[in-house]
């Protein structure tokens, strides 16, 4: 098969997810709408479940990348997992995200950073293609 280069999509650009996220915040301030998961909620569940399979310890560190409006970072929280990190390059998306989670999961911690793109991304965007893995401490 012939290697070929993905075409460029809005959704690897930082533009696009500070105007989505931006208009979110004012959805979740004037109606309490906590915004979009956006691979839905079923697949969050799924790999949410994965996780609670896994006989990990409950105090293992988990970093979401891409955390959006922390809808994931929530449910973990729901499992009763205690160290969890939510990472995005987008301050809107951690804006909104602690504004969501605050008042029921106030031990969530935020952080803005953005993940290297790898070489072969750069061009199609920087979407992250693992929404989890474990961070220190
Ligand atoms: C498709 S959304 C998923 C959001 C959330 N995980 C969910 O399932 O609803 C992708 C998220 O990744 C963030 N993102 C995209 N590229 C990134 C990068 N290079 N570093 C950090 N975050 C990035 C975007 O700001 C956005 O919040």
């Amino acid at each position: 098969m012939e290697d070929s280069e993905l075409d460029p999509s809005e959704l690897g650009t930082h533009k696009y997810w500070m105007e989505a996220y931006a208009k979110e915040i004012s959805n979740f301030e004037h109606n309490g709408d906590p915004g979009d998961v956006w691979f839905g909620e079923e697949s969050a569940i799924r790999v949410i479940d994965w996780i609670c399979g896994c006989g990990i310890d409950k105090n293992t560190a988990i970093i979401d990348l891409g955390c959006g409006n922390g809808y994931t970072l929530s449910e973990l929280a729901k499992e009763g997992f205690t160290n969890l990190l939510g990472v995005d390059y987008c301050t809107e998306a951690i804006t909104l995200a602690e504004k969501v989670t605050k008042r029921e999961f106030p031990e969530l911690k935020y952080q803005l950073w953005e993940s290297n793109p790898r070489p072969w991304t750069q061009k199609a965007g920087s979407l992250p293609t693992a929404p989890l893995g474990r961070h220190g401490n």
